[in-house]
């Protein structure tokens, strides 16, 4: 067999050698640079340890503690007994009892009608978005939207995108009104085009939180509908929340019961109130009966000054060609 490369080739295919002669050329230099990974030897938690060497986890979005929860892992166990690794690729070997199991906790936590799940955050919104809207269809976005909900809209074709600045409530009123004015002219099958508002709910670099109401209800003035992704608050913010924790230690048998009320005051403004009991029985045999109440006030980082300016460099999308 003679590689199609080397044999005899017209001139146009002479030409694609050449471009392909450099691409290795360019690899080539990549692999002699020997760029390797940091390599994380340690399973996902507050701390992490790279090489031997214990670090504080600052890069992670693993808000809810789930890698380390012990139910959690048992559960896993449990399932992967049951069912075997994995449940096979669903839109090829159907939707499996777990799915539906999964999907119908995740509706029931939301308070949804249903829930459906993705593989990831960035093929939900390249699904959500290309399910609702057509290529005539209309796009409101906040300028810092992850990078996943704008390769979304490019994936799904759509032409019309109207883009307004980070949270200018004034900016995004602007952008609709001009979003209204085309809805008027009708798509190619005479319906009128469909208007979506997309944010994100925490936004992804800077912690700052949208602002929900006032996008809801100028969506509404202006017939549009909003859709939120929601990656870095769920199960983190709500109006109202009330944990349970129910802590049993091993060494000095101890025992403790927190319940904790957070209440989102408005976006910014959050009042967590927790009251814990705890009873602890030490070798020394003496037993102690301790009750805190605590109450926090706190801030979240909302608007910083100049606030437009990326964290860290290379970051997740919000500098790229929207
Ligand atoms: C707001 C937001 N949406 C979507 C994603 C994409 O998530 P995934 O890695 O699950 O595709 C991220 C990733 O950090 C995100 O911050």
């Amino acid at each position: 067999m003679v590689p199609i490369g080397i044999c005899d080739l017209p001139h146009a295919s002479t030409a694609g050698m050449a471009t392909t002669a450099k691409l290795w050329s360019r690899l080539s230099a990549a692999q002699a640079k020997k760029t390797t990974p940091r390599v994380v030897n340690s399973s996902q938690g507050a701390r992490l340890t790279i090489g031997g060497k214990d670090y504080l986890n600052f890069c992670s979005s693993h808000y809810l503690g789930f890698a380390e929860e012990p139910r959690l892992k048992q559960a896993a166990q449990k399932a992967i007994e049951v069912h075997g690794l994995g449940t096979g690729y669903r839109t090829l070997s159907g939707t499996h009892q777990l799915h539906v199991d999964l999907e119908a906790a995740i509706a029931k936590f939301k308070g949804t009608e249903a829930a459906v799940c993705f593989t990831s955050a960035y093929a939900a919104n390249a699904s959500a978005v290309q399910t609702l809207l057509g290529k005539e269809d209309i796009v409101v976005s906040d300028q810092l939207n992850h990078a996943s909900i704008i390769d979304a809209v490019k994936v799904a074709g759509v032409q019309n995108k109207f883009r307004y600045d980070h949270s200018d409530m004034g900016d995004l009123e602007k952008q609709l009104k001009a979003a209204n004015e085309l809805q008027k002219t009708p798509k190619k099958n005479g319906e009128h085009p469909l208007i979506l508002v997309i944010t994100d709910g925490v936004f992804s670099m800077d912690g700052d939180l949208a602002k929900l109401p006032k996008i809801v209800e100028l969506a509404k003035k202006y017939d549009a509908l909003t859709m939120v992704d929601d990656a870095h608050g769920e199960g983190v913010l709500g109006a109202v929340r009330v944990r349970v924790r129910l802590g049993l230690g091993r060494g000095s048998a101890r025992c403790a019961l927190t319940l904790r009320l957070t209440l989102r005051l408005t976006p910014t403004l959050t009042l967590s109130l927790s009251l814990s009991l705890s009873l602890s029985l030490r070798l020394t045999l003496s037993l102690r009966l301790r009750l805190s109440l605590s109450l926090s006030l706190t801030l979240s980082r909302c608007g910083r000054p100049g606030g437009r300016q990326p964290l860290r460099a290379g970051g997740r999308g919000r500098h790229r060609d929207r």
